[in-house]
């Protein structure tokens, strides 16, 4: 049995389909708040339900139960409760999610975190990296995956990227280069990672077939509809002001995340990973092809 915690959330619904697809056993941890249709669409793929909470060890006990793997994509950044925190969830919660993996005797653990060269400076970026260093220690066979941007999320409306209207906000001058990668691929990596060797004890940096810099994106959006983008930039000094003056430790996070898509490459070599797990990833141009087909149609 394969558990699967934050199944109700982008990832970890994606990574269930593709186990299901496979006929392979999964049982999601979802919560009592969770969205009902995200949970309808669980049940459907034919995953077993438990319900619990990271910041309930005794229910991370009973979903451990039995369970030869654990992947885990939950995080509180999107999708959260108001007992929720970055401290007591994607902290301490993580922490005895492993802990509780460990004392059921799972063999596996796989944690998504996120890429090594946004590094530790942000808070949030700090606890990701506390974990991992906590699944390391845990003495199961572990992977810490730690992918870059996702392109579903980066390149979508919620943050400027207005495929329909053919308008995009791009952080600063857009000449910071980052390995964007669909989030179907992350999937796959966590999915193959559970019983690939070369994934076994192994933090491993995941991007997509090549770094471009958000103007270069947009160029391969034009491309693919063939006309131009009207682009606005967010200047440092706004994202920065933005970033000083949050008080909520959620807006902080992201206000912080992206003072650093702004200006810290992030550029994942794949050559090692792409041999070892052995699939083709899907390129930007690919993203924007497949995202533009509506407005073309
Ligand atoms: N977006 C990016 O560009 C990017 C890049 C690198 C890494 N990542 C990482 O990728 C991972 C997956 O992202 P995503 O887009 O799939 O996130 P998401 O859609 O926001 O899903 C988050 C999941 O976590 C669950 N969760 C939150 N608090 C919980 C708690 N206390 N107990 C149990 N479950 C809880 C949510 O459950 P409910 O539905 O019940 O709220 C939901 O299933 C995250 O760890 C993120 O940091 C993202």
């Amino acid at each position: 049995m394969n558990l699967i915690v934050g199944a109700t959330g982008f990832l970890g619904g994606e990574i269930c389909r593709r186990l299901r697809n496979e006929d392979r056993p999964v049982r999601a941890l979802v919560r009592h708040t969770s969205d009902p249709a995200r949970v309808a669409v669980l049940k459907a793929l034919g995953v077993e339900l438990v319900t619990g909470d990271l910041q309930d060890r005794a229910s991370l006990d009973a979903a451990c139960d039995g369970v030869h793997a654990v992947v885990t994509t939950a995080a509180t950044t999107i999708s959260r409760q108001p007992h929720d925190s970055i401290e007591a969830t994607d902290l301490e919660g993580q922490k005895a999610l492993v802990d509780a993996a460990v004392d059921a005797g799972a063999d596996r653990f796989i944690y998504v975190s996120v890429a090594s060269a946004l590094g530790s400076d942000v808070h949030f970026l700090a606890v990701k990296r506390a974990v991992e260093e906590h699944v390391r220690r845990s003495g199961l066979t572990y992977t810490n995956l730690r992918p870059a941007s996702f392109m579903e999320v980066w390149l979508g409306p919620a943050l400027g990227f207005d495929v329909a209207n053919a308008r995009a906000r791009v952080l600063d001058d857009g000449k910071t280069p980052h390995s964007w990668i669909s989030l179907g691929d992350v999937a796959e990596y966590a999915a193959r990672s559970l019983e690939n060797p070369a994934a076994a004890n192994q933090d491993i940096d995941l991007g997509g077939p090549a770094a471009l810099t958000q103007l270069e994106v947009v160029q391969a959006f034009e491309d693919a509809i063939g006309r131009p983008f009207e682009v606005e930039h967010a200047p440092l000094e706004g994202l920065e002001a933005h970033r000083d003056m949050a008080t909520d430790p959620y807006d902080q996070a992201i206000a912080s995340l992206m003072v650093l898509m702004a200006t810290t490459p992030c550029v994942v070599d794949m050559d090692d990973t792409a041999r070892d797990f052995g699939f083709a990833p899907v390129s930007v141009a690919d993203y924007a092809q497949r995202a533009m087909a509506p407005a073309r149609a």
